[in-house]
């Protein structure tokens, strides 16, 4: 067992505690199954619980008891390297027994549907199921069907909490800032396959709801209509739109999910939507560039631009990726826990 102490919430937020509200009202959910549905001081709250894991994340030793002998399972019906890995790490780093399901490799391809798959989780007796899927609205399916706490891991279009919540987390890091003031108008630019993106949704989603000052870009063909509704500011052209941005977000072409043709070459889509250190230039001389990944090289982004030492945000999301997920298997582990004002 480590002697690392889990450290108390950062100086700030410590100060404003009050404005948490006590106990399970602090974060109400039984589950993450999206930003939608969460109100500001929920998404602040489990930043500031996620802040508290970076630090175990940076010690030799990265192991804490507070899960000991619960069960998590990790059911990935869709492929995933970051997402998976991240939330098998911060279940072993709580100190549960983690589970993975590959539907590679699951009765799924022998036709058992998603519902008696999960009656078979359930019956497990797991204490957290982690689940993406292509289909949207699949892991709603699950929640409703299982007893534990479910996790959204990526919902076909639908939505990526986590990912939401570990790139404001890399934001307010990086831009040196706590609480949630430094988000009210930050200008932050997601270029890319909006449509398609559940990424590009649960974080319009977020960081909205703490105020920044959201503008989407992408070619006419992939930009949903009506997405002035989710009070961002929609642009085709991406020099425009960088202009003054503080936070530059690129998203990858969803290509697995596209039924037809949405661009005319990958080649124009690149001289019009990629980000070159030309085009960084236009945004603020101290713009950060973030991507979720996987990245398409040489497409929506450029190397230079990728492997910018100072200004590339992209490990560093990764990083947060896995206090984020800690945060949120804690969090919702608590009433299983008996933690006092959890119940
Ligand atoms: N960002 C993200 O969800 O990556 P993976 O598909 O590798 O999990």
């Amino acid at each position: 067992m480590t002697s690392f102490q889990l450290p108390p919430l950062p100086a700030s937020s410590a100060g404003q505690a009050s404005r948490f509200p006590a106990g399970s009202l602090a974060f109400p959910h039984r589950g993450l199954l999206g930003i939608a549905g969460l109100a500001p001081h929920e998404i602040l709250f489990l930043l500031d619980e996620a802040e508290r894991w970076v630090e175990l994340n940076r010690q030799p030793t990265k192991r804490v008891e507070a899960l000991r002998g619960l069960t998590i399972i990790n059911a990935f019906f869709e492929n995933s390297t970051r997402t998976l890995l991240s939330f098998e790490i911060a279940g072993k780093r709580l100190g549960a027994d983690v589970v993975n399901m590959h539907a590679a490799t699951s009765s799924v391809k022998k036709g058992e549907t998603l519902i008696d798959t999960a009656m078979t989780l359930n019956a497990m007796r797991a204490d957290a199921i982690v689940i993406r899927h292509a289909s949207s609205g699949a892991v709603r399916l699950i929640a409703d069907k299982v007893d534990c706490p479910v996790l959204n891991a990526g919902d076909g279009q639908h939505e990526h909490p986590t990912q939401a919540l570990l790139d404001a987390l890399t934001i307010r890091q990086s831009l040196n800032f706590t609480g949630g003031e430094g988000f009210v108008g930050l200008k932050v630019v997601i270029c890319g396959d909006i449509l398609h993106s559940r990424v590009a949704r649960s974080n319009i989603l977020s960081l909205t709801a703490l105020g920044a000052d959201v503008r989407v870009c992408a070619p006419p063909a992939l930009m949903p209509e009506g997405i002035e509704q989710m009070r961002v500011t929609p642009y085709h052209d991406f020099d425009k739109a960088l202009e003054g941005a503080e936070v530059v977000m690129m998203l990858r072409l969803q290509n697995e999910r596209m039924t037809g043709q949405f661009i005319p070459s990958p080649r124009e889509y690149r001289h019009l939507y990629g980000l070159s250190p030309a085009r960084l230039a236009r945004a603020h001389p101290d713009a950060v560039v973030m991507h979720p990944g996987p990245m398409n090289r040489g497409i929506e982004i450029d190397s230079t631009v990728a492997d910018l030492p100072e200004r590339s945000l992209i490990t560093r999301q990764v990083e947060m990726g896995v206090a984020v997920r800690m945060a949120a298997l804690e969090i919702l582990t608590r009433r299983a826990r008996g933690m006092e004002g959890w119940a």
